[in-house]
């Protein structure tokens, strides 16, 4: 079948990866995707929320599978337009519905799934315009840090940690006065969770899941996790402090109750949930829901999985996951994302990439990559990411350290700790 993926970063690099390796894939597409998509894909010059001129492209090229990277056409309702059409509604679309998308569209939404499932998660109350100054009370029965959220998508910036009080009811005035625009118009408060964050990637087609390799990312742009939050500079899985019992903990409390959650909700969703957690003492508590898959977290989850991705997206989409068994590669993987200078601020673009040929015994995923006159350059903060397998996740860091020393471009940036704390 012809298959379309949505997206132009590491993460739908590393989903045509897996689908070119399909024997169900006969001609795959990537819109807009990067060189390294190019190379064993078709780029389209499409934008992932134009859904006119998705329709026309899926019809022409006859694509029976649509697979949604980012979040932004989820949250737009991309499945239900698919749903919706008489000439698309059988095209297998993997995401969630526009209902199933606002877990991650919205933090007040998703805080009230949780409580309404018992999935533990922190306290919280959310606030508008209207209950400024309920809100500023509210902080002051809370002890710091302050967690504030922007109910909407801000671009993984919409959430603030803030230690003092004047300072948290300031910024809270602010953000709700529109500091992210119409995201922060309410504002969800919660209680400061003190642990170690991890993420779990759930496989639902509404009724039955797969829990895939969990894994652990590193959102700073400096070395010991400090600085600005990026969208992610490596990654590692599977997550070493998590043992059995965690995981069945994890399973019990989140992962059931979600999908349950999902189903008595009559809420259509086929596709990937990742699962934000931090471990508070013994116990597992959700800080966020994601409808899609992480990037670098998907360069590490992905490679581990060794079913055909295509045929388990299949059974997604027919409602028959029940059916497959999901076989996992038991060694670990590690990626490190090599990054523009600046980033996540100002960052120049068109700058040329050199030794992405001399890299062995690591998978190059391309993120930010274009092509100009033959050549690769950077189109983007976050680059290439390296990944690499091995029994050992220390080794499976190193090689991929080792490949990247063969890199090189103009203010080429990365974090030498990725792991570190592991
Ligand atoms: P989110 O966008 O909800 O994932 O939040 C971004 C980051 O803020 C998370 O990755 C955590 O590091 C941190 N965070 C969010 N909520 C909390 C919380 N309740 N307690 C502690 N840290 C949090
Ligand atoms: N790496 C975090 C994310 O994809 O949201």
């Amino acid at each position: 079948m012809n298959i379309l993926i949505l997206g132009s970063g590491g993460r739908e690099h590393t989903f045509a990866y897996k689908i070119a390796q399909s024997s169900y894939c006969d001609t795959l597409f990537v819109a807009p995707g990067n060189a390294g998509t190019a190379a064993i894909a078709t780029n389209v010059g499409m934008n992932v929320t134009d859904f006119d001129a998705i329709k026309a492209f899926v019809i022409k090229e006859d694509i029976e599978m649509v697979v949604v990277g980012p979040e932004d056409p989820l949250v737009h309702g991309v499945y239900d337009f698919f749903q919706e059409d008489e000439q698309l509604k059988n095209v297998a679309v993997i995401g969630p519905s526009k209902e199933g998308a606002t877990l991650e569209g919205s933090k007040e939404r998703a805080k009230e799934f949780m409580i309404a499932h018992g999935i533990p998660t922190a306290a919280y109350q959310s606030f508008t315009p209207h209950t400024l100054s309920e809100g500023q009370d509210f902080l002051e029965t809370l002890s710091p840090p302050y967690v504030l959220k922007a109910d909407g998508l801000a671009a993984g910036k919409g959430v603030l940690i803030i230690q003092d009080l004047n300072e948290a009811k300031e910024e809270l005035k602010n953000m709700l006065g529109g500091k992210f625009g119409d995201a922060s118009t309410t504002v969800v408060i919660e209680e400061f969770l003190d642990g170690i964050e991890l993420s779990v990637f759930v496989l639902t087609d509404g009724k039955d899941y797969k829990i895939l390799p969990t894994a652990k990312d590193y959102k700073r742009i400096g070395e010991g996790d400090k600085g600005l939050n990026t969208g992610g500079m490596g990654a590692v899985s599977p997550v070493p402090f998590v043992d059995d019992a965690f995981m069945q903990k994890i399973e019990e409390r989140i992962v059931k109750p979600t999908v349950n959650g999902l189903a008595q909700e009559k809420i259509d969703y086929k596709g990937f949930i990742f699962i934000g957690l931090i471990k508070v003492g013994d116990e597992p508590k959700v800080i966020e829901y994601n409808v899609r898959m992480g990037d670098p977290e998907t360069e590490v989850v992905l490679p581990r999985i060794k079913n055909d991705l295509v045929q388990l997206f299949l059974a997604v989409s027919k409602g028959a996951l029940s059916n497959e068994t999901l076989v996992l590669d038991d060694r670990s993987a590690a990626t490190i994302m090599v990054v523009s200078g600046g980033y996540p601020e100002a960052y120049e673009k068109g700058k040329v990439i050199s030794g992405i040929d001399k890299i062995e015994d690591s998978i190059v995923f391309h993120a930010g990559t274009a092509i100009k006159e033959d050549l690769v350059v950077t189109n983007g903060g976050r680059v290439i990411a390296i990944t690499s397998l091995d029994n050992d996740f220390r080794e499976a860091i190193k090689k991929s350290y080792q490949n990247i020393a063969k890199l090189d471009f103009d203010r080429m940036n990365y974090r030498r700790d990725i792991g570190f704390d592991l």
